[in-house]
């Protein structure tokens, strides 16, 4: 049962939606670029693409440092437009810029059974985690648990079709799709059911400690790092352990800089993993070649953002044109919406 308002013309673009929370100091690493930024700037060309930054999601664990939110939304959105996404494009905006989000969230929520929030594996893990580190009880709040409730909104709220994002947010997106079919199946066809694009074909991308590189583990490579930073974190990076001499074989499936270098130089880094394989050259090597590689890749994104937060009102001005953009569709959303369920 569908209704002619909500079907998609055959000639319209596929509408894709993602977003990023602007968690601790906002700045992206490699991770993010290989694992999500390079398949949105892929993507942006081939569909109609709303790429935002979840600055609402991410007071459900920092609720009471509200101050450094905003700095930290300017880094993603910097993060973003260096990467390659273009504004003209893609709609790139704060959560927060577009109440529709708000107003549907808490539509969805009447709708939501609190059971399959709480069974949800990322609420079950920082609740524990909060509870492990004796924050108490009051320190789980409604927002936490809420917190695909808003997730759906966001994707609904555009009725987008397809959400590229990593494995970790599979369950989220299992929770949209039932929202979808519940407010369907209550209200009559109003949202296509959204389809997880998991972005699986990078891998997991290693920190220089060698486990997967994330923020929390202080193992990450920004891109907005400096050259000295990059050539520092990269001297200081794992590689095989049993490696002590330049002539020791090294295993590059075990060395966190034979990774890397393999992901940036796809065509060049099988000789140099051949000869670390046979101990004909050391780590101080490898970490210098690996340090030029990365500091060229990233000089061009570092000057790109580094223009863009000099320039707070042209970055505002990208923020401000992207959130309008995304209430219309959010608007007209929601007037079909509030028709569905007579308000
Ligand atoms: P997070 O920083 O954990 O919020 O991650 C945002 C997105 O970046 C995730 O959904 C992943 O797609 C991607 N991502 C983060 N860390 C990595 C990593 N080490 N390797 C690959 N992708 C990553
Ligand atoms: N939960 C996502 C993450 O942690 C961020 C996010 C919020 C998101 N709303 C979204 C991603 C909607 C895709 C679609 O990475």
């Amino acid at each position: 049962m569908s209704t002619p308002a909500v079907k998609q013309q055959a000639h319209e673009k596929k509408r894709l939606l993602s977003g990023m929370q602007p968690t601790g100091p906002g700045a992206l690493h490699l991770g993010n670029l290989e694992g999500a930024l390079r398949t949105w700037v892929r993507l942006q060309d081939e569909y109609e693409m709303y790429c935002f930054i979840a600055d609402w999601h991410s007071l459900t664990t920092r609720y009471q440092d509200t101050a450094a939110i905003g700095p930290a939304c300017r880094e993603v959105a910097a993060d973003y437009i260096a990467a390659g996404l273009d504004p003209n494009k893609c709609a790139i905006f704060l959560q927060s810029h577009v109440k529709e989000h708000a107003e549907l969230q808490l539509l969805l929520g009447m709708i939501t059974p609190v059971g399959w929030l709480e069974r949800v594996p990322t609420y079950k893990e920082k609740r524990d985690l909060l509870q492990e580190r004796g924050e108490g009880d009051e320190s789980v709040s409604y927002g936490l648990l809420g917190y695909p409730v808003l997730q759906a909104a966001d994707i609904l709220v555009y009725r987008a079709h397809s959400v590229p994002v990593g494995r970790d947010q599979a369950a989220h997106l299992e929770m949209s799709r039932e929202l979808a079919r519940r407010f369907n199946r209550l209200y009559g066809d109003t949202f296509p059911e959204p389809q997880a694009l998991i972005m699986e074909d990078t891998g997991v991308i290693p920190g220089i400690d060698g486990r997967k590189m994330s923020k929390s583990y202080g193992n990450a490579i920004y891109i907005r790092d400096d050259a000295d930073t990059v050539a520092r974190k990269v001297k200081e990076a794992f590689t095989t352990p049993s490696k002590m001499r330049k002539s020791d074989p090294g295993v590059p499936e075990k060395c966190a800089v034979c990774q890397l270098r393999k992901l940036y130089d796809p065509t060049g880094y099988s000789a140099s993993w051949e000869e670390d394989r046979q101990g004909l050259r050391g780590c101080m090597q490898n970490k210098a070649e690996l340090t030029e590689i990365l500091n060229d890749m990233l000089n061009p994104m570092r000057v790109r953002r580094a223009e863009l937060l000099a320039d707070p009102a042209e970055l505002d001005r990208i923020l401000t044109h992207g959130a309008e953009k995304a209430r219309e569709t959010a608007e007209a959303t929601m007037a079909i919406v509030r028709k569905a369920m007579h308000f």
